[in-house]
């Protein structure tokens, strides 16, 4: 059974020089977090490396890390499909010169793992930092997420055995990612130079009075995983179609 937590702390995000005060909306109610209680929660690491702490973990270290806190899941070399996608495999040391990794562009290849895919090692880092291990987030202490950051690095020969990833190399560790040039902006998404982010032209003349907004099964899908209904579960918003009565179009 759910309960709610009979203490409730009103988390305040402090901006840099600005001190935040209790609006008055919220008297009585939780208290102004600390600064201590701010900095445990203000850990992101950005791909300036910003918020990056000081220090250093050895692949060595990273290795021993890795087969005890993570291989049981994710595989001795990464190379686990069991709960997630692999960590490593599948770049080349072609991509680590390019910064494009060949293996996304082929339909063939059969997974993306995340050192295919991942752009920042700073991204690395403060996924392993927050939220690794699964059963665990946050237990790893900063130099063990250095050193497993370098261990899988290593995975993907793009630092040698006897390297010790650090805050002092890390620009230039980003400098060898695989997919460091992957990232685009070509969706439109975060390239906004002052205009929203959407392509559409707005309708100026006949248009539509009314949204409606709907889905559809396109017909070449409707029986080719059973009876969708049956697969659903039945209680709650979401309904399934009748797949064995509906035509194929
Ligand atoms: C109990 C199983 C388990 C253990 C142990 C575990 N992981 Fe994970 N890991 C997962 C799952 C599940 C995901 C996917 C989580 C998600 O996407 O929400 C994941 C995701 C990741 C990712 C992100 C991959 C991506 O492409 O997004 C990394 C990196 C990672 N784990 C590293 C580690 C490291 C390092 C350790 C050991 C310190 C570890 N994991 C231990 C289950 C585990």
């Amino acid at each position: 059974m759910f309960r709610l937590a009979n203490v409730l702390l009103v988390a305040v995000l402090v901006a840099p020089g600005v001190v935040a005060q209790a609006s008055g909306k919220f008297d009585n109610i939780g208290r102004i977090a600390t600064p201590a209680e701010v900095q445990k929660w203000d850990i992101d690491v950005r791909p300036d490396f910003k918020g990056l702490p000081v220090g250093s973990g050895s692949v060595v270290l990273g290795q021993q890390v890795w087969e005890a806190q993570c291989a049981s899941c994710h595989g001795v070399f990464g190379e686990s499909t069991e709960v997630f996608t692999p960590i490593a495999g599948g770049t080349s040391k072609d991509d680590i010169k390019s910064g494009r990794v060949a293996n996304l562009s082929r339909d063939d290849y059969p997974q993306r793992t995340t050192l295919m895919k991942v752009a920042t090692v700073s991204t690395l880092w403060d996924y392993i930092n927050r939220a690794m291990p699964w059963q665990s987030p946050k237990s790893l202490s900063v130099e063990e997420v250095y050193a497993v950051t370098a261990f899988i690095l290593n995975l993907g020969d793009i630092v040698p055995d006897d390297f010790v990833l650090s805050d002092k190399n890390m620009a230039q560790v980003q400098g060898m990612m695989p997919n460091r040039n992957g990232m685009t902006t070509d969706h439109g998404l975060w390239d906004l130079k002052g205009k929203p982010d959407v392509r559409n032209v707005a309708c100026m003349k006949d248009c539509k009075k009314e949204v409606v907004i709907t889905s559809f099964l396109p017909g070449s899908a409707v029986d080719s995983h059973g009876n969708l209904i049956e697969q659903n579960r039945p209680i709650g918003p979401t309904r399934a179609m009748d797949t064995s009565k509906a035509t194929k179009k």
